[in-house]
């Protein structure tokens, strides 16, 4: 398993191009199980998960190219409906590929995705959404049943809680549905408008993605279309986030502003002087590093995939930081390898973590976890003094396209150690 070295101490400087978010991806690619045709993605990511799905859809049946950043699938010759449990495993995303399968075939067999190190991760909203949808659900031997004989038939369905997959997964079944779906306490995400935006252009009539209520108006089929994912808001925070904690100076460019409001709203309470533009965020960071507290919320609050990004800057900040979080059950892993760095970190209640702020943090050898702490300890390890040593950076390659050359050309003193 390959590791990642850094030597701290360097001010990151220069620009950076963000690249497809891994989230649209995802979702975008699944819904190509809808067309009987061709579909095109323009801008996806080159990660590990996008390898992941790929490997499904081939193995349903479907003829995938991927080439530079342009994903194409031909979905016409899907003749299998069950998604295995050792390709599922692989990536818990996988569990987008069920309510395409049951809206164009009336069926699917797709291995239950459980949970992974941040929590159980559950999918109960997005089997009793396909039921209002008249799907029949069985549970058998690890694997989720859907039948609806006679195709799908649009509902109104109520979220208790946002679940963005599951905002996904019922927005492409109810695409093929007969009648009006309506989802109500949808989630809000910039991953979920992207995905109704493809999908409207293959033939879809979804209204009000990106509100907590979105309406699908079934149709009979879709076309193939050319569809562009999305720049990555969590890789732009994780670039914003690293240059405020190494007092650096980055532009950091082919990123939406817009879609990092919450974020850019805390960096700047630290300190950080954050101009942001149409396309492109010039951030400068400030010599003290204000204490702030955080609470992670469904989008448009501040996102959890950027919670551990932002407890690595708190462990070198002035005075105590409070970090809620409020989405996840157990999404502090990173807590313990920040805790070898020299932070000083107390957890309370199991989503409550109070940060004091030491003068500086030391190398030393670490372990990835998860996507995202993998990134909290890369910033760790650049403002670290010393040498710090990542192991199973596998965790990043899923999420991050390139990171170790990224981080390169801005300066850091960065190498991958292959094993
Ligand atoms: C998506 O996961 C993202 N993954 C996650 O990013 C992200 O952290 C998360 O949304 C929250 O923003 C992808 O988009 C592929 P949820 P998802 O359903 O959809 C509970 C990363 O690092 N819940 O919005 O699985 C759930 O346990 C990953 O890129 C149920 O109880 O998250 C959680 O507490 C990590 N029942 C909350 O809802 C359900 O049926 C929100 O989860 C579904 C969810």
């Amino acid at each position: 398993m390959d590791k990642i070295q850094i030597n701290g101490g360097r001010q990151l400087k220069g620009e950076v191009l963000i690249s497809g978010a891994k989230n649209a991806a995802l979702p975008l690619i699944a819904s190509s199980i809808l067309v009987d045709g061709v579909s095109t993605f323009e801008n996806v990511p080159r990660l590990m998960d996008i390898s992941s799905i790929q490997m499904l859809l081939e193995d349903l049946g479907a003829l995938c190219e991927f080439k530079g950043h342009t994903f194409t699938v031909n979905a016409s010759g899907i003749d299998k409906i069950e998604a295995e449990y050792e390709l599922v495993r692989k990536m818990r995303a996988s569990i987008l590929v069920l309510g395409p399968l049951v809206a164009r075939f009336g069926r699917a067999k797709v291995s239950m995705p459980g949970g992974c190190a941040i929590g159980a991760r559950p999918v109960n909203m997005h089997l009793s959404g396909l039921e209002a949808l008249g799907a029949t659900i069985s549970i058998a031997g690890g694997y989720i049943e859907a039948t609806a004989k006679g195709g799908l038939t649009g509902n109104e369905i109520y979220f208790d809680i946002p679940t963005v997959t599951g905002t996904e997964n019922l927005m492409m079944a109810a695409v093929l549905a007969k009648g009006q779906t309506k989802l109500r306490n949808a989630a809000r995400e910039p991953e979920i408008v992207c995905l109704a935006d493809a999908l409207n252009r293959m033939g879809a009539n979804i209204t009000g993605a990106g509100t907590p209520i979105i309406i699908i108006e079934g149709v009979s089929r879709l076309h193939g279309a050319n569809c562009r994912v999305i720049p990555d808001r969590i890789e732009t925070g994780t670039f914003m986030v690293a240059a405020a904690a190494t007092m650096g100076d980055v532009l950091i460019r082919d990123c939406i502003p817009d879609h990092l409001g919450g974020v850019i709203n805390k960096l700047r309470a630290t300190g950080a002087i954050v101009d942001a533009f149409e396309d492109r965020i010039h951030i400068k960071g400030s010599e003290i590093i204000k204490n702030i507290d955080i609470k992670t919320l469904p989008y448009p609050g501040f996102p959890t995939d950027m919670q551990a990004q932002f407890m690595a800057l708190m462990t070198i900040a002035q005075g105590n930081s409070v970090i809620h979080e409020s989405i996840f059950e157990n999404r502090f892993i990173h807590a313990n390898e920040l805790l070898r760095m020299g932070a000083d970190i107390k957890i309370s209640g199991g989503n409550i973590a109070n940060v004091r702020g030491v003068s500086h943090l030391q190398g030393a050898p670490v372990m990835a976890s998860d996507l995202r702490a993998s990134a909290s300890l890369v910033i760790a390890a650049l403002i670290a003094q010393g040498t710090t040593v990542i192991s199973r950076v596998y965790h990043m390659d899923r999420g991050y396209e390139s990171i170790e050359k990224k981080f390169e050309g801005l300066g850091a003193d960065i190498k991958r150690i292959s094993s």
